[in-house]
């Protein structure tokens, strides 16, 4: 059974193209953001400042061992800084197929530049914390991904399309 898991950088679409994909293909959607925030009753920003990072991650590694008890086909979009730990990216392999949505840190800011709720993009220079950070992730993603699907220039209907072809396509490799 392969869930088909939404991996990429805050702001890329993931839990947006989630949902469109969810109702199209009329399977179950999970975004961890909320399942962690509907089980500790706490938003991400209130665990980051409470709890610190190191437990939002824990949290996160939490979230994904349980996901791989469902018996249920799945969307799944995670966290854009969850694929940066070994554990969970073994996690993600055995939970299904990974799809990475690659997106310009052009593209992001524009999207992001206005974000009040991710603690990470709270600092003096957002725009310089996309950069960095998108080139400390970008090729844990790449890696990652069993499929990479393009996100600058096209709009959700497009990428979702994009989004269920290759899935079709893809063919796991059984090792
Ligand atoms: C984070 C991304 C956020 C959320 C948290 C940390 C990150 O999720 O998990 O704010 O480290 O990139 P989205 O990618 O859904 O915004």
């Amino acid at each position: 059974m392969y869930n088909i898991i939404l991996i990429g950088f805050m702001g890329c679409g993931k839990s947006s193209l989630g949902c469109r994909l969810s109702y199209q293909h009329q399977l179950p959607f999970i975004d961890t953001d909320k399942y962690i925030e509907q089980q500790q009753k706490q938003t991400v920003a209130e665990i980051f400042a409470q709890a610190g990072e190191p437990y939002f991650r824990q949290l996160e590694t939490e979230a994904l061992e349980q996901l791989c008890c469902h018996k249920v086909k799945t969307i799944i979009a995670v966290g854009g800084g969850l694929p940066m730990r070994a554990e969970n990216r073994r996690l993600l392999h055995k939970l299904g197929c990974v799809i990475y949505l690659r997106a310009s840190a052009e593209i992001l800011y524009d999207r992001l530049q206005h974000d009040t709720t991710r603690p990470l993009l709270q600092g003096t220079n957002p725009k310089q914390t996309i950069i960095d950070l998108l080139a400390q992730r970008a090729a844990i993603y790449e890696k990652t991904a069993d499929i990479v699907i393009e996100v600058d220039g096209y709009n959700g209907e497009q990428i979702a399309t994009q989004i269920w072809e290759a899935i079709e396509q893809y063919e796991p490799i059984s090792d």
